[in-house]
This record gives structure tokens, C-alpha cells and sequence, in this order.
């Protein structure tokens, strides 16, 4: 199927903010996560059949710190402490890519950041 596009800015943000002050990210803007363990972003995703699905989140993380997150999808963990490296420059976008198994119609995948850092800056979502 093609690519669709989920923006962060446009999910559910739990102790974020949505800025646009660094370049290179695509909609309208980013999260900047809170740094601070717990602080995420929810998207809404849809997938057309039941089964594995290959998401892509673009990030820039300007720290030399792994900003990791929990990545869960309908509630449960399927990949802790997901690291998102430092990509060099907070104007520097990187993807990070996980395959995780959906339901048939709507799904929540959210990325929760578990140290005081926070998550790193999202951009977006791509199923
Ligand atoms: C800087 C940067 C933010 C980033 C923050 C962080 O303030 O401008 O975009 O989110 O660092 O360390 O998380
Ligand atoms: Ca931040
Ligand atoms: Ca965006």
C-alpha cells in the first residue's frame, strides 16, 4: 500500500509542545517532548487489513544522549526503551523504524519517553 503520513503535531501530545524553530521537519511543525520521562505522543493510525506493519518515525535529537522511548501500540510495550540516537543537529532528521503488528481499522501507537531527557523531536509518522 502507499505511504501515509501521520504528523506529530496533529497527535495526541501528553507533556509536549509543537514548535517549528528548527528546520527540516515536514507539516507544520514538530513535538518537542518535555524532558522528562513520561512525556508522548499518541497517533491515531488506520491500517486497511490486520497484520505486521512497518512504522517510520523521523526524529531530530541534537544531544549526544539517546532520548529512549517506549514504543506501544493498543496499549501494549512492543519495543522498550527504543533508542533515538542523537542525530547530530536539532535541524538534523533521522528515521527510526519499527515493525509492529496492528489491528484491522483504527490503532493507537504511542512513544513514551522513559529518562529525564525526554523523547527527542518528532516530526512524524509513517505507516
Ligand atoms: C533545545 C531545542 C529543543 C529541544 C530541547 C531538548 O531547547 O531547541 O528543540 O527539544 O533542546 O533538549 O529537548
Ligand atoms: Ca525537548
Ligand atoms: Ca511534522
Amino acid at each position: 500500500p502507499e505511504p501515509v503520513v501521520y504528523q506529530a503535531e496533529d497527535a495526541a501530545i501528553t507533556s509536549g509542545v509543537v514548535e517549528s524553530n528548527h528546520a527540516g521537519f515536514t507539516g507544520s511543525g514538530f513535538v518537542n517532548y518535555d524532558n522528562a520521562v513520561g512525556s508522548a505522543v499518541e497517533w491515531t493510525v488506520n491500517a486497511t487489513t490486520a497484520g505486521p506493519a512497518t512504522v517510520e518515525l523521523r526524529y531530530a535529537n541534537g544531544t549526544t544522549a539517546n532520548r529512549a522511548m517506549d514504543v506501544s501500540v493498543n496499549g501494549t510495550v512492543v519495543s522498550p526503551g527504543l533508542a533515538f540516537a542523537g542525530t547530530g543537529a536539532w535541524t538534523t532528521w533521522q528515521t527510526k523504524t519499527v515493525t509492529v503488528n496492528l489491528v484491522a481499522g483504527s490503532n493507537k501507537i504511542k512513544a513514551v519517553a522513559t529518562t529525564a531527557n525526554g523523547g527527542p523531536n518528532m516530526d512524524k509518522l509513517t505507516t
